[in-house]
Parts: structure tokens; sequence; C-alpha cells
């Protein structure tokens, strides 16, 4: 039996800043944004999108009834969680119209629980074939104004339903995982922000990857030229192809350029938004599934995920004949096109916002203009409220 990525929806909020006007205020050569860090544009949330109306959001793009009826467990990866102690998926559960007698929960270990969900959905609906998973990636990342992991935050979630017989990815049961405890990044639970030591990160990330794939390869008897493209978790653009670059560094040259050639399309997307954490490496695939060519049928598409501090893992899917139809470019094309560029100084304003740290009642200024989004409406006697605007 087969089983995979049967949907994929994807949200990110109604703003967004150009990197070249950052680097202005910021004084910085605006190359060092699009071509360094390889960033056009960067998503902000208001504070009435926190990462379960975002995931919530994303789940909405995609789910029928028969899917309502047929998932039994919500799995939310999220490192920006909004209560020590409830789960995201809770709410999503609710929002989204989910039967009751579902399980709900989060997970957390920075950018790669969603791929932890994926592994559980999989565990699951291979003991229950007749049941669907819904896994979301939801995440705002927020360094600070004025920190170098500024030009890389940004916000969104993707949302997918795993299924048996999956008419987007069937994934294989090939993955290798690894955990190393590192402080790259983290983020205290006293702080809004995160804490990086980006060139640590980046390093981290890469030796991860080739620890991983060399561990992947000999498992699985596999190399390069079984893969007709790789997606990786996408911090910022130039990472992704810092990754693909390592990879290639001593594969054929037909091997190269055939993996090359997928690198901007799996990339169109993240470099519109920026980094959505758990979500980053979905976005690209979504990128990848939409924006790239039809690839071949049952092209093996291997990915990599890592999530600082550190996990990283290396598994693969095949293609499903006909998986364009079941995608949603029109949608998502218009989603980001239709946007509303902030200036910098209201990006600024909006960053520096939050909700209160104390005991205090809030109702929220509800910017989206988009009527039926799920937002967070305010907080009363410290008890969230969502809810559709
Ligand atoms: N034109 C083109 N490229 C330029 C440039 C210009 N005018 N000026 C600088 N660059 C390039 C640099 O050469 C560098 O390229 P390289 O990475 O290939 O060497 C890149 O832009 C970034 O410059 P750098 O000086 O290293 O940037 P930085 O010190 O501001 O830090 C990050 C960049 C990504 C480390 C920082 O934004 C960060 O910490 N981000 C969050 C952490 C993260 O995402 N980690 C990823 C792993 S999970």
């Amino acid at each position: 039996m087969e089983i995979g990525i049967d949907k994929m929806g994807f949200y990110t909020p109604e703003f967004f800043i150009d990197m070249e006007k950052l680097a202005e205020v910021r004084g910085v050569e605006p190359a060092k944004y699009t071509i360094g860090i390889g960033q056009e544009k960067m998503a902000v949330a208001p504070l009435s999108q926190d990462a379960v109306t975002m995931a919530a959001n994303a789940a909405l793009e995609v789910l029928d009834e028969e899917d309502r009826e047929a998932i039994d467990f919500v799995l939310l990866g999220t490192e920006s969680g909004v209560d020590h102690s409830k789960s995201g998926a809770v709410w999503v559960h609710r929002l989204t119209g989910i039967q009751k007698y579902a399980r709900s929960v989060e997970l957390k270990q920075a950018c790669y629980s969603a791929t932890a969900a994926i592994t559980m959905a999989m565990g699951h609906i291979s003991l229950h074939p007749e049941r669907k998973v819904l896994v979301l990636g939801t995440d705002i990342a927020k360094y600070g104004l004025n920190t170098g992991g500024e030009p890389t935050q940004g916000a969104g979630a993707v949302a997918m339903v795993l299924s048996a017989n999956p008419r987007i990815l069937a994934l294989d049961t090939d993955s290798v995982s690894m955990s190393e405890d590192i402080s790259d990044f983290w983020r205290p639970l006293h702080s809004d922000y995160a804490i990086v030591d980006g060139k640590f990160s980046n390093q981290a990330y890469l030796n991860f990857l080739a620890d991983v794939w060399g561990e992947y390869k000999q498992r699985n008897n596999r190399d390069l030229s079984d893969f007709e493209a790789l997606c990786f978790h996408v911090p910022y653009t130039k990472m992704g192809k810092k990754a693909l670059k390592a990879l290639t560094e001593q594969a054929s040259e037909e091997d190269a350029a055939r993996l090359m050639g997928y690198y901007e399309p799996s990339i169109s997307y993240n470099k519109a938004v920026g980094n959505i954490y758990t979500g980053s490496l979905y976005l690209s695939l979504l990128s990848l599934l939409e924006q790239g060519p039809e690839l071949p049928e049952d092209a093996r598409i291997g990915l990599f995920s890592y999530g600082s501090g550190g996990v990283g893992e290396f598994f693969s899917g095949k293609v499903k004949p006909g998986y364009k139809e079941h995608m949603l470019k029109d949608e998502h094309e218009a989603l980001l096109n239709n946007r509303r560029e902030l200036s910098i100084e209201e990006y600024e304003n909006i960053l520096q916002q939050a909700l209160p740290k104390d005991e205090t009642d809030i109702e929220l200024d509800v910017l989206e203009t988009t009527s039926g989004t799920v937002v967070l409406k305010g907080v009363q006697a410290n008890i969230r409220h969502y809810g559709k605007n």
C-alpha cells in the first residue's frame, strides 16, 4: 500500500516587504539580500495571525467533507507555539471542522518537527488505511530589527493531508535521521526572538546533510542518479543552493545539471515569503511541484529536513501520475500576488507589536481584508479567541 501526500495547502499573511527597500534602510548593498541571501520579499504577520491561524487557513484551503470525516489525527509542527500547555492543533481541529473523534497534538524540534509528523502519520495510516492525517508546518520566523537574521524572517504555513493511495507524492520508508545536541539556534522561554549563531547554523545544516546523505546512500544503495529532483529546508534560498552544491560537488555532469535545473522552481515561493521554519521544506516541495515542469512518471524526489539544535533527516517520495491536476497553482500565485506591500516603517511597527505578557485583555485590530480568513480576535481572561473575520 502506498502512503503519502494527497493534498497540499498553503497560507501566508497578506503583508510583505521588499528586500531591496529593507537593504536601503539598513545601509546594506541590496544585492546582499537578493543574491547573497537570495530573498526578494519577506512575509510579515500582523498580531492577528499566529501559528494557529496560519495553519487553519492553509488547511481550510484543501479540506473537503470527506477529509473532515476521515481525518482522525491532527499533527501541528511549530516552534512558534502560542501556549506552553495547550496544543495549537486543538484550535486548528475546531477551526477546520474535523470530526470529533480525532487526536490533536503539537510537535516541536525547531524547523524539523513537521517531518516527524509525517513519519507518525505514515505509521498511523499503515495501521488504519482508511484514515487520513492532517500534518501542518506553521511558523513566524522572527530575529528582530537590525539583527543579522533580520533578512531571513518570514511567516506562513503548509498543510498536508496524508492518506493511503495519495495523489501527489507516495513516500518511501527509506528515511535516515540523526540527532545531535548543539546550540546553533534556539529561542529561550523568555524571548520572542530566536537566538542564532548564523555561521555555525549554516555549517551545522551542511554537516547534518552530509552525514544523513552518506548514511542514506549506504543503507538504501542509492545515489544522485536515482533522484529526479531534490528539495531542502530553505531558511533562505541561498542556503538551498549551498546544500545542492555540496551534494552535487562530485556528481556526474548529467546528474548535477538535472538537479540544478530544478533549483529555481523549487525556491520560487520561498523567495517571495522568507523563512517559515517547519513549513520551509514543504513550501519548497510545493514550489517545485507547482512552478516546475511536469516531472516524469514515478520521478523520485529527495527531501532534506533540518531543525537546529539539531535533528536532520533525508527521505524521498515518488510523484504520482497526474499530480499537477491536484495542485493549487493558480490559488497560490494569487495569494502571493494579491498581498499588500508594507513600508519599512509599517513593518518595523508590526514586528515590535506583541500580545500583553500579563493578564490584560486585548481586542485586536484585524487587518486582514479577505473575508473568511481565520484570525486571532483577541485574548480575554487569558483565553485566546479565534474565528473567521
Ligand atoms: N552582493 C552579493 N552577495 C553578497 C553581497 C553583495 N553586495 N554582500 C554579501 N554577499 C553575500 C556574502 O558573500 C554571503 O555569501 P555566502 O554565504 O555564499 O558566503 C552572503 O551574502 C551573506 O553574507 P554574510 O556576510 O555571511 O551575511 P551575514 O553575516 O549578515 O549572515 C546569515 C547571513 C544567513 C548567517 C544570517 O542572516 C542569519 O544568521 N540568518 C539566520 C540563521 C539561518 O537562517 N541559518 C540557516 C541554517 S538553519
